[in-house]
């Protein structure tokens, strides 16, 4: 194992749209030092996301840049300047629905990862909860991965895998899946410090 000591402290930029719970997950983990990183803002296209309720109560600071009503060049070029502004060295999209635009994903290459539930490649894009249940299949996972151009297609950085049981609906496997995924995203920004 590596120590804590010699991991690095990175700059955290989070971008969500929604409820916030792998946001919480990542605040947790800084207050309990299971990562060394710190997020320093919170970046929301939905005004009223909880997430962004969650990262004001931890005291971080948040970032409004609502994505209704623009046009995507708009939205994405917005998003680049406020990011360049923050000099991140790390963003995770936890829950964040929007895609990354080419100029966006260049500009912080390898800097840029995602979690998403499901063992990709199998079920990529929206509702993978759903395919995979849909698919019959008998086992998916989670999956963290770095960002790329493409939807879900970056290099993976790990996986951890989640059966369905027979009388598993929507709600009852996305539960499971969500703290599996947690626990994969923390393990994943613990890998990224020890590079
Ligand atoms: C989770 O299903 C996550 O795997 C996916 O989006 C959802 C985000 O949930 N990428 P939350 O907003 O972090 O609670």
């Amino acid at each position: 194992m590596v120590s804590p000591l010699s991991r690095k402290n990175l700059h955290i930029v989070v971008l969500v749209s929604g409820r916030g719970s792998n946001l919480q997950a990542i605040i947790d983990a800084e207050h309990t030092q299971k990562i060394n990183s710190k997020i320093s803002l919170v970046i929301s296209n939905q005004p009223n996301a909880l997430a962004l309720e969650k990262a004001q109560k931890a005291g971080i600071a948040t970032l409004a840049i609502p994505s209704k009503n623009k046009s995507a060049t708009v939205f994405q070029s917005e998003l680049l300047i406020a990011l360049k502004k923050q000099k991140p060295d790390l963003i995770v999209l936890a829950g964040f629905m929007k895609i990354l635009s080419k100029e966006v994903v260049s500009a912080f290459r390898g800097k840029i990862i995602n979690i998403h539930p499901s063992l990709l490649p199998k079920f990529p894009g929206l509702n993978a909860q759903q395919q995979a249940l849909d698919a019959g299949a008998k086992t998916t996972g989670c999956t963290v991965h770095f960002v790329d151009e493409g939807c879900d297609t970056g290099p993976i950085i790990l996986q951890k895998t989640e059966n369905i049981l027979p009388d598993d609906d929507f709600e009852s496997l996305d539960k499971r899946l969500l703290k599996k995924g947690h626990e994969a995203l923390i393990e994943a920004i613990k890998r990224i410090e020890e590079k």
